[in-house]
């Protein structure tokens, strides 16, 4: 990629000294952080290793795109021929390393970027939009790219120490005016405001973002219940649950980016009867089977903040009580339980019934706040969603 000769001129343009320096910036602290979540998972803090790594993964999208224009332009643009004291096993180990690190420039981030897209993790840039899911979710995927990105990242922090130790030995040893070549005021200025400004400004506790990423969520739903009163009418049947057709689903946001779980275990107690309107609905979620695709998050959700599953592994929802609406649906006030707390959610959903089959499909938006479920720091909503969105269908006889 480097090539020499022809140009003649002695020193980088002002457009390579900007590239250079401000990658190298965003490199260095992408490394910072990623370093800094390694740490945050060994304390056992999730919240911020989430924080980080969510981060890390929006500046490492960012460093992507300004490597992209970055390669681009560099192949248009010849840089200053090495001076010619260099002999021929400097040139060639200067060529080779250089090369290696616009390889591994390139290679890191689409690696993040393979991992992340390939989890079941949603993907957002710096909270402000969700970044489109371009690959389905695939955990061999996912696991490849990650092994991929820690081992890159070993060599890279290896050929970057090199590359420094060189560019050291040039100038306090050899003394000649390769780093100053590279170097200008504002391209060092520049590194020197992103490294101590992002740094600050991404790590949590330094008075930045506090972030996390991670998430969580929530939680979900559930319900439950509860003070029950049945009133149920005499002519109201029971239903017998089809539970291959039949699902509990939520929706949660992390870190600006959707994703969404399935409670697989519950069962439910429900009697019906359209005229006179009477209905009774019971549920048992075992919250602590929740399933998101992605096994750190769920066992996120076990832990006391969320829904503390060790003690509390059931979650319950009941209603006793629902008004027809003007388009046929249903609306009923239910109460969800969840860790021994009873709150009221309002339920929409609908039944119909054919041939013998009765479907109800309902949503409900939940307040995790309200619920308790995120509590402490995962309070912070900015990170994690405060709202869930709750998906049910019934299938039964
Ligand atoms: C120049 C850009 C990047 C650099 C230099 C970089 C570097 C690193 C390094 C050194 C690690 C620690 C690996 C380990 O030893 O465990 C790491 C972890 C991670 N990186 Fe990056 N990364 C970059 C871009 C990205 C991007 C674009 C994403 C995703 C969109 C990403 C997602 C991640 C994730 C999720 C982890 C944690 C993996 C785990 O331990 O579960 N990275 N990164
Ligand atoms: C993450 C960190 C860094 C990366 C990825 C990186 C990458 C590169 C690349 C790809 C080039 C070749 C530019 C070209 O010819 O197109 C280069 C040149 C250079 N880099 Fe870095 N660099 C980093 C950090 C540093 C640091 C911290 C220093 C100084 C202490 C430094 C000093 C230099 C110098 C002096 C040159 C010019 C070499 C020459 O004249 O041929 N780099 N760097």
């Amino acid at each position: 990629m480097k090539s020499s000769s022809t140009h003649n001129s002695a020193t980088y343009s002002t457009t390579a000294k900007l590239f250079h320096w401000m990658v190298a910036a965003l490199i260095l602290v992408q490394l910072t952080l990623a370093q800094l979540a390694k740490w945050a998972a060994q304390d056992d803090n999730t919240l911020e290793r989430l924080a980080l790594l969510a981060n890390h993964k929006s500046l490492g999208l960012t460093v992507l795109l300004l490597i992209i224009v970055r390669i681009g332009w560099r192949l248009t643009h010849r840089p200053p021929a090495l001076p010619p004291h260099m002999n021929r096993l400097q040139r060639i180990a200067s060529h080779m390393s250089h090369t290696g690190l616009y390889v591994l420039m390139l290679a890191m981030p689409l690696s993040g970027l393979i991992m992340s897209a390939a989890s079941a993790y949603g993907l957002s840039w710096f909270n402000m939009f969700e970044v489109p899911k371009v690959l389905a979710p695939n955990e061999g995927l996912s696991d490849a790219a990650k092994n991929a990105h820690e081992l890159l990242g070993y060599v890279f922090i290896a050929v970057i120490v090199l590359h420094v130790v060189a560019a050291i030995y040039h100038h306090l040893l050899v003394k000649d005016d390769i780093l100053k070549r590279m170097s200008s005021r504002l391209s060092i200025g520049l590194f020197a405001l992103l490294v101590g400004g992002l740094t600050l400004s991404l790590t949590p506790g330094s008075g930045g973002q506090d972030s996390a990423l991670e998430s969580t969520q929530d939680a979900s739903l559930t319900p439950v219940t509860a003070p029950r009163s049945v009133k149920s009418a005499a002519s109201a049947e029971s239903w017998s649950i089809n539970h291959e057709l039949s699902f509990i689903r939520f929706t949660a946001e992390q870190a600006g980016a959707e994703f969404d779980g399935e409670w697989p275990q519950w069962e439910a107690n429900i009697t019906f009867s359209k005229e006179p309107l009477s209905i009774d609905i019971n549920v048992e979620i075992e919250v602590n089977k929740a399933d998101t695709s992605d096994e750190e998050r769920d066992t996120t959700l076990m832990d006391s903040d969320w829904f503390d599953a060790t003690q509390f592994p059931v979650a319950r929802f009941s209603l006793d009580n629902a008004t027809r609406n003007d388009d046929g649906s249903y609306t009923g006030p239910g109460l969800l339980t969840i860790k021994n707390k009873t709150t009221p959610v309002e339920f929409n959903f609908t039944i119909e019934t054919n041939n013998g089959m009765h479907t109800l499909t309902g949503a409900s938006q939940l307040d995790r706040l309200t619920l308790g479920v995120g509590t402490g720091e995962w309070m912070d909503t900015s990170w994690v969603g405060q709202f869930v969105g709750v998906d049910v269908r019934v299938v039964a006889q």
